[in-house]
């Protein structure tokens, strides 16, 4: 049995996992539930017998003595955006491992989240498919594996020349992925990717020289890794995040069985891998740069990103000022060490502080 805490309990991915875990008879107890406001978790909640949190109006003492009330040999943090730093920061305090969908974790806190994990000797597990994939890859060939290849489906203007004119409910309407709203728009704008491609250098300790993207409208290829001997070896499986999701829970624990359909080999099927396009997806550059630069650099890019969509979805921008306002933020002086959360924390208010003020400066729908 293993035993869960599911943070974001509410979200795309925390339902994911609670219908697997009801549908699937999987060994997993659910040990406490937290969302921001959904009430919906109630119900969830008296399901599985467990007592909950919602955090809003919540102080950060409030929510760190909740979580140290419960015991679970892992939590899941399914919190999308920002807010899901604080959380792992006080899981990694309280000693639970963690099986991170959160990539918001490891963008803002990439630069110091792995040491303090590893004085607290707790793991951090990649839920996102891609990583989840390559975390797989990388354990089976270790210190062989060369390059990182991550797929891309392209979202939905991966033909669409010119951009400009992009609605919000066309932006919200992703061919293959069901998810929230913040990362549907990114997945359109490739920031998804470039947010991947930082999640990467940082879990993996990669450069941003040694990372490929590489679009697969398929989305059967989750990630592949090239060794030095020359060969790629790739995980296959359709896409549907709670094979992901139950593995990293499971971490080697529970006896799984085909927990998704796997790909049928006696039938046809084709997958296709196709260069993106730096011109029309300046986002997915621009994470390249931040992690090329590092120190707060990503923060900068992922808070720019956030307050940028923020305005996008409530039709302040256009989709295209997008990347503008986050290449002008990223102008600014990132080069500063983030040694804990409230450093994090600080750059973090920084960057969104210059988004705002960008964004009342300049942009007006265009
Ligand atoms: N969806 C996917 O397929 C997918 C794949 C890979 C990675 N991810 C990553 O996983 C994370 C979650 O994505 P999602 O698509 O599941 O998002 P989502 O559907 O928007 O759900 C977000 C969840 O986080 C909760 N939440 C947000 N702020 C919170 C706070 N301050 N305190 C407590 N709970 C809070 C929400 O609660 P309320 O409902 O009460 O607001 C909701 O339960 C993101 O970082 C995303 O990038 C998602």
């Amino acid at each position: 049995m293993r035993e869960l805490i599911i943070l974001g309990s509410s979200g795309s991915i925390g339902q994911t996992c609670i219908r697997a875990i009801k549908e699937q008879n999987l060994d997993i107890r659910v040990k406490a539930l937290v969302a921001r406001s959904s009430k919906s978790i109630k119900d969830d909640a008296s399901y599985f017998k467990c007592p909950y949190l919602l955090t809003e109006g919540k102080s950060e003492s409030e929510m760190r003595s909740f979580l140290s009330s419960v015991s679970a040999d892992i939590a899941l943090n399914g919190v999308s955006g920002s807010d899901g730093l604080l959380f792992s920061t006080i899981l990694i305090d309280l000693g639970f491992d963690i099986a991170l969908a959160n990539k918001e974790t490891v963008v803002l806190g990439g630069e110091f989240i792995f040491e303090l994990a590893k004085e607290k000797g707790v793991k951090l597990i990649p839920v996102d498919s891609e990583h989840s994939a390559l975390y797989n890859l990388i354990r089976a060939h270790g210190d062989d594996v060369e390059r990182l290849i991550i797929t891309a489906s392209g979202g939905p203007f991966v033909d669409r020349m010119d951009l400009s004119g992009v609605s919000l409910e066309e932006a919200l309407h992703h061919p293959t992925w069901k998810m929230g709203k913040k990362i549907t728009i990114d997945s359109a704008s490739l920031a998804n990717k470039g947010l991947e491609v930082i999640e990467a250098g940082y879990l993996f300790n990669f450069k941003a020289e040694d990372i490929t993207v590489t679009v697969h409208r398929q989305s059967i290829v989750h990630s592949l890794v090239k060794l030095r001997n020359g060969a790629i070896y790739a995980q296959l499986s359709p896409p549907d995040m709670t094979l992901p999701i139950i593995n990293a829970i499971s971490d080697g624990n529970l006896n799984l069985e085909n927990v998704v359909q796997p790909l049928d080999f006696s039938t046809s099927f084709s997958l296709t891998f196709e260069k993106w396009d730096e011109k029309r997806f300046r986002m997915l550059s621009l994470a390249y740069k931040a992690l090329e630069k590092r120190n707060a650099y990503p923060i900068a890019y992922n808070i720019a990103d956030e307050v940028a969509v923020n305005a996008f979805i409530s039709g302040k921008i256009g989709f295209m000022d997008i990347p503008s306002i986050v290449e002008s933020v990223m102008s600014h002086d990132f080069e500063h060490p983030v040694r804990s959360y409230s450093e994090a924390k600080a750059m973090m208010e920084k960057a969104r502080m210059l988004s705002e003020e960008i964004l009342c400066d300049g942009f007006k729908n265009s």
